[in-house]
């Protein structure tokens, strides 16, 4: 007769195996009801207060415009939010995120706008290997030396529109430029993309002058650049703060005097706020207004109607998540454990965006058209495409 103790023993080895050939079995079978059922969770981590809030508020209006018109499910997935504000604040971005990962359990991160913000979430995305999608922040090193299989882009690298302005208006032969942005990543960074296509084209900058993010006392600099005479002004602004310096630099006397220049955020999703103070206002970005092609004017209907307010760019890139993710979703049939497959699905992926057709780089970065706009009446324009299929340099990228 066996004792107790060796049937116990026996009972839990029976035990062990049953449960190694359940999980094994969950990894060949399909769904069950109740896992398909089950909803996506998708995270917003935007900017919902401060001077970004409203470019937040666009990208999650029209990510879930995507979703509206996918009737509410991405590959047959119903798709559940979680949203928290990031406030801009990088130093808030770990705590912040893992509210996210490790409180809520998402399946997808979709943030932010502040790049700063952005490569704190980029970190802890990589450690936990969970899906990113940023429709928007542009810092470099996103798709750079923080490159990751699970980390995708679809709006820009700061780079890319930097220099596409500096193109812009070295074609235009001014020889001199002053540059102004807030001291952040996203501003030295486009600075920098500016540098490289102006000085190429013969340009010389005078001087590089940066106020602390989101500071809008833009008086003393103005002053400056009265005193300095430069050909152009190239700044980086956005959302508040952009309407505030396009209004401050025509208050200074400047406008008609030193052209200013910027890239495309100055000017996007701010005309409202600007008024006549904006007028004429050349800049460089992946959408513009007037592109009249099928795609943009079913997208620039559809967000009417749905927000009674006209798509801006941060309108096309939050749509632009959300149609990256159901490319990854419908590869896998909405089965989310299945990451390297989805991961590769989104890589090789051709977006149908309102912007016009993009793929993404090996470091999962647009490769897209930047347009040249002028600010007419309420509209940035497009008078032309400034450069071609740009893509990032992914400097310290090793995918
Ligand atoms: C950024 O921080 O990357 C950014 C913010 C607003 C507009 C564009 C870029």
């Amino acid at each position: 007769m066996k004792t107790e103790k060796e049937n116990g023993g026996k009972r839990r080895v029976i035990m062990r195996g049953l449960l190694a050939t359940a999980v094994a079995m969950v990894g060949v079978l399909p769904l069950t009801p109740s896992q398909a059922a089950d909803k996506i969770k998708v995270g917003f981590m935007l900017p919902y207060t401060g001077t970004y809030a409203s470019l937040g508020n666009t990208i999650a209006n029209a990510f879930k415009l995507a979703v509206a018109e996918s009737g509410g499910k991405l590959a047959g997935r119903e798709i559940e939010y979680y949203t928290v504000d990031d406030e801009s604040d990088p130093a808030k971005a770990p705590e912040n995120t893992n509210k996210l990962v490790k409180r809520d359990r998402v399946d997808v991160l979709v943030g932010t706008v502040h790049s700063g913000v952005a490569i704190g979430m980029a970190k802890i995305a990589r450690e936990t290997n969970t899906l990113m999608i940023v429709p928007n922040a542009g810092a470099d090193e996103i798709t750079g030396p923080l490159c990751a299989p699970n980390i995708f882009r679809t709006s820009f690298s700061n780079w890319q529109p930097g220099y596409a302005t500096g193109k812009i208006m070295a074609d235009k032969k001014y020889k001199t430029a002053v540059t102004l942005t807030w001291k952040y990543a996203a501003g030295q960074q486009m600075v920098d993309g500016f540098k490289e296509a102006f000085q190429k084209g013969g340009g010389k900058v005078l001087k590089e002058m940066t106020l602390p993010f989101p500071n809008v006392e833009f008086q003393p600099f103005l002053t400056e650049i009265a005193s300095l005479k430069p050909d152009a002004v190239f700044v980086f602004f956005a959302g508040g703060g952009a309407v505030k310096f396009v209004k401050d630099y025509a208050a200074a006397g400047l406008k008609g005097k030193i052209p200013l220049y910027g890239t495309g955020f100055l000017t996007d999703g701010t005309l409202e706020a600007q008024g006549a103070d904006a007028q004429g206002i050349i800049t460089a970005l992946h959408y513009a207004d007037g592109l009249n092609t099928p795609k943009d004017n079913a997208f620039r209907a559809a967000y009417k109607k749905a927000y009674n307010a006209e798509p801006d760019v941060y309108a096309v890139q939050g749509y632009d998540a959300a149609q990256l993710l159901r490319i990854g979703l419908e590869a896998v049939k909405g089965d989310v454990s299945k990451k390297e497959q989805m991961y590769k699905a989104m890589g090789a992926a051709k977006i149908d965006s309102p912007r016009g057709t993009f793929t993404l780089s090996k470091a999962h970065n647009p490769v897209q058209d930047f347009y040249a706009r002028q600010v007419n009446g309420k509209e940035n324009k497009s008078t032309g495409i400034a450069v071609k299929a740009l893509a990032d340099p992914a400097h310290g990228c090793k995918l």
